[in-house]
């Protein structure tokens, strides 16, 4: 027990941004882009902080950096989609991690929501914004999601150590 104990004091390091980015990269998740559309003209931002908060109701999350270029179109929104990338949508990914996207040969359906739905995903939801949490250099969008689609056939965008999978 002691050994144990003596072990861990000699690997653990104290936080910075460095290690401390390593160590997140160290958790693999699945990619998301979330859209929304205001005034016609549709925002879209690469997520992978998504992810499931509640069963009853049906509550979804994630995280937005303060000072994104969008952010003031994400507080403002009511509804947005959520797109779960599938392994052939790295493009996507990458495309929509830029300050100015591409959008022209993104090809959107709208859903009951009317909000914008990429084609080709793993999954697909609809969510109307319930709340925000404003911690550090992030804010927390709480979501109750409304609709969904999923794809059995298609296998999902992996992100780990910096590298999609
Ligand atoms: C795989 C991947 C996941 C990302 N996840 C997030 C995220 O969860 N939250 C976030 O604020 N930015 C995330 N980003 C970065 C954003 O997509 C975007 O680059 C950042 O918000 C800066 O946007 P801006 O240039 O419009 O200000 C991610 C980027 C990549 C490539």
């Amino acid at each position: 027990m002691d050994w144990l104990r003596l072990y861990a004091k000699k690997i653990m390091r104290k936080t910075n941004t460095i290690n401390f980015k390593k160590t997140l990269g160290k958790f693999t998740t699945g990619v998301t882009v979330v859209c929304l559309k205001n005034k016609e003209v549709i925002y879209g931002k690469t997520v992978n902080s998504f992810n499931s908060l509640s069963l009853k109701p049906p509550l979804v999350l994630f995280s937005l950096g303060n000072y994104s270029s969008s952010i003031k179109n994400f507080l403002k929104s009511e509804y947005i989609s959520i797109n779960i990338l599938s392994k052939k949508q790295k493009d996507l990914s990458i495309n929509f991690a830029k300050t100015k996207p591409n959008f022209k040969k993104i090809h959107f359906k709208y859903g009951l929501y009317d909000t914008p739905i990429i084609d080709g995903c793993i999954g697909n939801l609809e969510c109307k914004l319930l709340d925000t949490i404003k911690k550090g250099d992030h804010i927390i969008f709480i979501n109750k999601v409304l609709s969904v689609y999923n794809n059995d056939k298609l296998m999902p965008l992996s992100y780990y150590n910096s590298k999609y999978y």
